[in-house]
């Protein structure tokens, strides 16, 4: 096994009594990107602050190659722990060049083909002699990786950096910024709040919630085998169907789903994605058979459907007690408001849950 680049171990950090940060354990290997993910005020950033030096945790361990950095005890300063770093609020030296900027606090022989290499790297060679008031905000934010790469660190951190940039240019620099980073071999620690941008950046993605990391995994598993509800709506919209566990199986309109391991008369959600639904058409008032894939349609009347470019969204009123369901389906499907149809739920799309 090789060691990681960065591991944290038990961080924990309180502000007024609050554990802001609670027992909070990562690693990133090296070339690896592992991101930070949840919503706003989580603690991603603290986290973050704790690692990079300036704010110091109450409890647990930071090593960098297996070299300790931090504890209660040892702390070593920020400039010394070969971590860079790159925020949204990223700010250039305005009155350095280009090249000044990303030469800032380099030294020895090989600074001027280091700020040149990397230059071409991030694509900026030709405005080496520019201002940052010149630059757009993506030649800026380049400029800016190029400098937090300059002095080789072992380990970058990124808090929210590219949600400053519009859509467009953002998935075209985070692309870009991967690209040097994985040729630099850095292994990156990248803070989010959005799932969209952490499966598109991630190697692994760390979900935290309430100062704790509550799964972890590459992007596919995360999103496929969501450790609760909040988890799986935290990357999309979601169907919940209610049941309760008699025998190991829920009773629902749309047939019995498995449910082992939950004791009898547990309250369960069953929740399925939006993409996951199944539709069928209506045969004079009766449905598709019942399959054991997919369980036994529930009939449903189309509230509205909208179109979306890639997919379209239909909303349907269910029959069997009035609530609302949500189906995407690619491309263009537009049935009629009041249009009857029937739908199905996969069984290895769904997940249940036990009701908290
Ligand atoms: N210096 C501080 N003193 C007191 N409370 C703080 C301090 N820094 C952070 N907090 C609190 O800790 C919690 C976590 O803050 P943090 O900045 O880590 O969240 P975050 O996950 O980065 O959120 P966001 O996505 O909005 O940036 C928040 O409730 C915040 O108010
Ligand atoms: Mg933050």
């Amino acid at each position: 096994m090789n060691t990681p680049r960065l591991e944290i171990r038990n961080i924990v950090k309180q502000f007024a009594g609050r554990r802001v940060v609670d027992d909070v354990d990562l690693t990133v290997m090296p070339g690896q990107v592992t991101c930070l993910l949840g919503p706003s005020g989580c603690g991603k950033s603290t986290t973050l602050r704790i690692i990079a030096g300036v704010e110091m945790q109450d409890s647990g361990t930071i090593h960098v190659d297996g070299e300790l950095v931090c504890d209660t005890v040892t702390r070593k300063p920020p400039e010394d722990r070969s971590i860079g770093l790159m925020f949204q609020d990223f700010a250039l030296f305005p009155h350095l060049t280009v090249r000044q900027n990303v030469a800032f606090g380099l030294a020895g022989r090989d600074r001027d083909q280091r700020v040149a290499g990397l230059l071409a790297k991030v694509g900026m060679s030709r405005y080496r002699d520019d201002y940052p008031h010149q630059l757009s905000g993506g030649e800026q934010q380049r400029v800016a990786l190029a400098r937090a790469l300059a002095p080789r660190p072992k380990i970058m951190l990124m808090d929210e950096p590219f949600s400053g940039l519009d859509d467009r240019l953002r998935d075209d620099i985070r692309d870009e910024t991967l690209d040097v980073l994985k040729s630099e071999g850095t292994a990156v620690l990248l803070v989010t709040h959005e799932p969209g941008e952490a499966m598109r950046m991630a190697d692994e993605i760390a979900l935290m919630r309430d100062g704790r990391i509550v799964q972890r995994g590459a992007p596919y598993n995360i999103y496929n085998a969501p450790t609760d509800l909040d988890a799986a709506s935290f990357f999309s919209d979601i169907n919940v169907i209610r049941g309760k566990v008699e025998g190991a199986l829920t009773d629902t309109p749309f047939g019995q789903f498995l449910a082992p391991g939950v004791a009898d008369g547990t309250e369960v959600d069953i929740v399925i994605r939006p993409q996951h639904l199944k539709i069928d058409f209506d045969r004079q008032g009766r449905g598709p058979n019942p399959t054991a894939q997919d369980g036994t349609a529930a009939r449903g009347v189309v509230q509205r459907a909208r179109f979306m470019g890639a997919v379209s969204l239909v909303e349907f009123r269910m029959d069997f007690d009035g609530s609302m369901l949500r189906a995407s389906v690619p491309s263009v499907f537009l049935p009629q408001a009041g249009t009857a149809l029937w739908i199905m739920i996969r069984r290895d799309r769904c997940f249940v849950f036990p009701r908290r």
